[in-house]
């Protein structure tokens, strides 16, 4: 069982950026990883939608034998999170804005959060920013339009610069000094964020934290790889496999990427 794979899903490839940072942490355990791209974007999805595609992309990771599951996905953890914890055996590690560190760092009192609109309308964000509400401001923004270019590839495109211009200005003009990206395909535009805002404005993501509670769950649980046979990394995506390719072309050897019609 400990030899069994980390499970990784997301919308599409933006998730990747989550598995980086896992596999920074945890290099000895096998993963596989699923992009969903067909299905992307899910944050202008209704709830029960993106609590079906969830489960459809847990009982696959389930049939490809992971024994523990990473919702990579800030929409998706926020929508079905609490569904998929009632109704598996596994343990899930989900993903939220990292609204707590920026509430506690700021100065200026106001935060930023680019997010999805399936995420900034969910109850369990509400429920977040609501223990925060009276200590600082949080400025929200949904970033329409950006998981489909960032799934095209668009990465620096002027389209892409110009969206999230249009999106920051406003933050910027309310005085924020910190920058929360709520959805795991922005740290992909972080460079041209930094190109952007201005040099007091600092980005946070929920990358690394993700990587720590799993590394602390593995453990809890008893479930880490002690095998010394090198660890193997299998992606699927239901689209093009070029782009998500793209995604991983700084990835230290070749990995496995498939295409599979799930
Ligand atoms: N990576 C997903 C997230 O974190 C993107 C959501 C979408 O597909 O709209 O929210």
């Amino acid at each position: 069982m400990n030899t069994g794979p980390i499970g990784v899903f997301d919308s599409g490839v933006g998730g990747t950026s989550i598995w980086k940072e896992i596999k920074k942490l945890l290099p000895n355990e096998n993963t596989v990883y699923l992009a969903d791209s067909k299905n992307a974007p899910y944050g202008q999805k209704p709830q029960n939608e993106i609590l079906q595609l969830s489960i459809k992309n847990t009982d696959l990771l389930l049939e490809k034998g992971c024994k523990l599951i990473v919702v990579a996905c800030n929409t998706a953890t926020t929508n079905a999170i609490d569904f998929l914890r009632k109704n598996y055996q596994v343990p899930f590690i989900g993903i939220e804005p990292a609204i707590k560190p920026a509430a506690l760092k700021s100065n200026s009192k106001t935060i930023g959060v680019l997010a999805t609109k399936g995420t900034l309308a969910s109850s369990l964000f509400h429920s977040t920013s609501e223990i925060h509400a009276n200590a600082i401001k949080i400025v929200e923004q949904e970033g329409i339009g950006l998981v489909p270019l960032i799934e095209q590839g668009k990465v620096h495109a002027a389209e892409t610069r110009d969206l999230l211009e249009k999106f920051i200005n406003p933050m910027l003009e309310e005085g924020i000094d910190y920058l929360v990206l709520g959805c795991t395909h922005y740290p992909y535009l972080i460079p041209v964020l930094q190109e952007l805002l201005p040099e007091h404005v600092k980005i946070i993501d929920s990358g690394e934290a993700v990587a720590r509670r799993t590394k602390a769950v593995l453990e809890k649980y008893d479930l880490n790889n002690l095998s010394d046979i090198r660890a193997k990394d299998q992606f699927y995506t239901n689209a093009d496999t070029s782009i998500l390719a793209y995604f991983l072309k700084d990835m230290r050897r070749a990995a496995e990427l498939n295409y599979l019609d799930f």
